[in-house]
């Protein structure tokens, strides 16, 4: 296979000079040049998710988890940001890979990487399950269909025999024929309590903008990075 295509080259000083007309106009469109519009970072996340909704082509919410094994093995993949309070909620099966991985080590940090508006945001912090009333709130929200495919998906564990996920489906639709659909205790959120957030902007030449928070415990301390 040849992969030559896949890869482009480092960019040329002519397509940096490009890059920084493109970000100079989406600057004065968007942003005014003004990226890091408040000193409170869930409050500045809040509004580059309302900028990257805006541009970009689907699930600006999607966000990479990483979390490590007992053993300090780590693992990362893709959920939706189901809720934005004091932390950043998300919601899967706690029998799955990622359930078992932060029953061992409740910690994790979470990615967001907006291409449409060359933005990415780093989370670091410590992970505590939802309450249960917020298990049941957001279950209860789901399509009906989505219900039925957690109770019928055995998240992350192998599936030998084909045709047993569309099987299980049926089963439980009709195990629940004309009734709600229970939430099976083990689907259920987590929220990811920040320590750490760290925020990203494109800029020419690769000089980049970084700008790191820290909580000390009463308030967020803020710190320019090297890009
Ligand atoms: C865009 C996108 C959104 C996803 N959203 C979720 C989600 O909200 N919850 C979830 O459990 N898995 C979600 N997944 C699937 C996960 O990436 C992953 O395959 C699954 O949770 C199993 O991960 P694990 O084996 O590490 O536990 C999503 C995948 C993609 C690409």
């Amino acid at each position: 296979m040849d992969t030559s295509d896949l890869i482009p080259p480092s960019p040329s000083e002519d397509d940096y000079e490009q890059e920084r007309r493109a970000q100079e106009a989406f600057s004065v469109d968007e942003d005014q040049g003004k990226v890091f519009t408040s000193d409170d970072p869930l409050e500045l996340f809040a509004q580059w998710l309302e900028l990257a909704k805006k541009h970009e082509v689907n699930d600006a919410h999607a966000m990479s988890v990483a979390t490590v094994d007992g053993a300090g093995f780590p693992n990362v993949r893709v959920v939706l940001l189901k809720d934005l309070d004091e932390g950043f909620v998300f919601y899967t099966n706690s029998m799955s890979a990622k359930g078992d991985e932060l029953a061992e080590n409740p910690l994790a940090a979470l990615c967001f990487h907006w291409k449409s508006i060359r933005r990415q945001v780093r989370i670091r912090g410590l992970v505590e399950p939802v309450s249960e009333a917020e298990n049941d709130q957001y279950f209860a929200s789901r399509a009906r269909s989505a219900q039925i495919g957690a109770w019928a998906s055995q998240q992350s564990r192998p599936m030998t025999e084909e045709g047993i996920l569309q099987k299980r489906v049926e089963d439980y639709e009709a195990i629940y024929e004309g009734r709600d659909v229970r939430r099976p205790d083990w689907w259920r959120g987590y929220r990811v309590t920040p320590s750490q957030m760290e925020f990203w902007v494109n800029r020419p030449f690769r000089l980049h903008d970084r700008l790191q928070f820290d909580y000390d415990g009463e308030g967020w301390n803020k710190t320019r990075l090297y890009p």
